[in-house]
């Protein structure tokens, strides 16, 4: 990684569809329609892999936050939606992922350019994975239902009660910018099915895929008011939509700290909160395994999307026997993931999505070199411009280094022995967090114990964040309340009616 050419770190020209889509005028999409704010201000778009402005963004005012929630809300009172026959929900969200299909190269050129992950990453990760999950979504709208169910104090017959499934409402949702598209994706699949409406709002970091998904939403033939969008900040807009009287869910995926302050915030409207945030997820790699085969696995873990993943494998947890090989693999698997501007189609990492990211990263790396870590690899930024972190992986740490303890987001990995499972058990389980885990062994007994005693929302066996629409995904402890995908996420956009008739 030393003897780069000068244009190393040099973005690629964006492609015209690209280019036209960044000279747009500056909207939000609220009834169907693109439509001016009340206000004019607006946020920078910046390319992370030049550290450059290349457009504009609406910040959403307060009135305009208010406009998106009322035609959501009248959208969902007239039941325009969830009144549908469930078939024609269906289709709508099958056509919507059509269009996501037929578009995948300007939402992958725009997801690098906007997020700085490597547009090949996008086009074999996030664009289809987005599409999965509304797909899979499609299919619960006809498939939820309440029960017939005999009272238990009461002779047959007696009364006849049954419970109805109905949708919460209007939705409040809120992602970031890590998995733009997927995230956005990921959010409205199953409030869609349930037959709720919607007002969206991305990361101020990452708007672009979500403003052309509006595009798309548009043409898919969606009621207007059902799926609205808005940019903005968090601490206004998405602030404004946490309290608004006429919201009754908030789905929120982001930071520990934000997640807590939104579920403080929704308290007094008493909404519907699911929250999906932050981790310090442990990789235990016991002496069974083949650690030639191991290893970049256990770097795949951490430096996949720079590290920026609630579910990055940051811990990284190698028994004493094998932890100097273990090192040297994950090593040798630096120039691979040597950073690189994100429309280079050779790159497997791009920089940092922000200035901000990039100085909270490196502000951890120095600190961990200040508590007394010791760097066997990288540790430092290769370029001037962009936001580029080389691979990182920090040895001789203990568990008091914040290095440990807090979420870096960023690709650096914090290195540490172990001897016997009980002791790597408790030492995966010391944080505050509980999201992801990965287990390395050969052993399925091995592997059982592991599972049942880390406390995570998912536990991976020889593998790293894999990610499936219909699994749940969620977290332990304070990485997150409620879960997503699968069965678990569609229940978290349903009421449950009892009716009770006398007979
Ligand atoms: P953040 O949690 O502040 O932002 C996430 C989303 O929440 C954005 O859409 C933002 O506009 C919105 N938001 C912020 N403040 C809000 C408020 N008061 N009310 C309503 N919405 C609000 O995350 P940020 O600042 O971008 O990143 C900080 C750290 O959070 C990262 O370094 C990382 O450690 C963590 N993070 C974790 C993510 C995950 O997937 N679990 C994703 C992004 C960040
Ligand atoms: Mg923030």
């Amino acid at each position: 990684m030393n003897d780069l050419s000068p244009t190393h770190f040099q973005q690629r020209e964006y492609s015209a569809a690209a280019k036209a889509f960044l000279a747009r005028t500056p909207q939000l999409f609220i009834n169907n329609e693109w439509v001016n704010s009340s206000a004019d201000a607006t946020i920078p778009v910046e390319d992370p892999s030049s550290g450059k402005e290349i457009g504009r963004v609406v910040d959403a005012s307060d009135k305009d936050v208010d406009r998106a929630v009322s035609a959501a809300r009248v959208a969902f009172d007239d039941g325009r939606w969830s009144g549908l026959p469930p078939i024609q929900r269906d289709r709508t969200m099958n056509r919507l992922a059509d269009l996501l299909e037929a578009n995948a190269d300007l939402f992958a050129e725009l997801e690098a350019i906007d997020n700085g992950k490597p547009k090949g990453m996008a086009a074999a990760v996030d664009v289809p994975a987005a599409a999965s999950q509304i797909r899979f979504m499609a299919g619960w709208a006809s498939k939820v239902n309440g029960e017939v169910i005999q009272p238990y104090t009461m002779p047959t017959g007696a009364v006849f009660g049954y419970t109805s499934r109905e949708p919460v409402g209007v939705c409040a949702q809120i992602v970031p910018w890590n998995f733009p598209l997927l995230m956005a994706c990921l959010k409205i699949a199953p409030a869609l099915a349930a037959g709720c409406t919607i007002v969206l709002k991305p990361a101020e970091q990452t708007s672009l895929t979500t403003l052309l998904l509006a595009d798309m939403v548009a043409q898919a033939g969606f009621p207007a008011g059902v799926v609205n969008i808005i940019t903005g900040n968090g601490h206004t807009a998405g602030d404004r939509m946490v309290k608004h009287p006429d919201v009754d869910k908030v789905a929120f995926t982001g930071s520990t700290e934000i997640g807590k302050l939104i579920n403080r915030n929704a308290t007094d409207t008493l909404k519907h909160v699911t929250l999906e945030l932050g981790g310090k997820s442990p990789v235990v790699i016991m002496p069974d395994v083949d650690v030639a085969e191991v290893a970049p696995g256990a770097a795949g873990a951490i430096f996949f999307n720079s590290g920026q993943v609630c579910v990055a494998g940051s811990r990284l947890f190698a028994h004493s026997s094998i932890f100097d090989k273990v090192i040297e693999g994950v090593a040798a698997t630096g120039p691979f993931w040597g950073p690189r501007p994100s429309l280079d189609p050779e790159g497997h990492m791009g920089p940092l999505v922000s200035k901000e990211q990039f100085d909270k990263v490196m502000g951890y790396i120095e600190a961990g070199k200040r508590d007394g870590a010791s760097v066997a690899m990288g540790g430092d930024a290769p370029a001037t411009d962009g936001y580029y972190v080389n691979p990182t992986i920090l040895v001789d740490v203990n568990p008091q280094m914040s290095v440990v303890r807090e979420e870096i987001f960023g690709p650096v990995v914090v290195a540490q022995r172990f001897d016997d499972l009980d002791e790597v058990a408790k030492a995966a389980n010391d944080t505050c967090y509980g999201l992801g885990a990965g287990v390395w062994t050969r052993d399925v007994a091995t592997m059982h114990k592991l599972a049942s005693k880390i406390k995570a929302g998912t536990v991976w066996g020889n593998c790293h964040g894999v990610i499936d629409t219909a699994l749940p995904f969620g977290g332990y402890k304070e990485s997150g309340v409620g879960r997503e995908q699968g069965r678990n996420g569609i229940e978290a956009y349903l009421e449950t009616k009892t009716v009770i008739i006398q007979m």
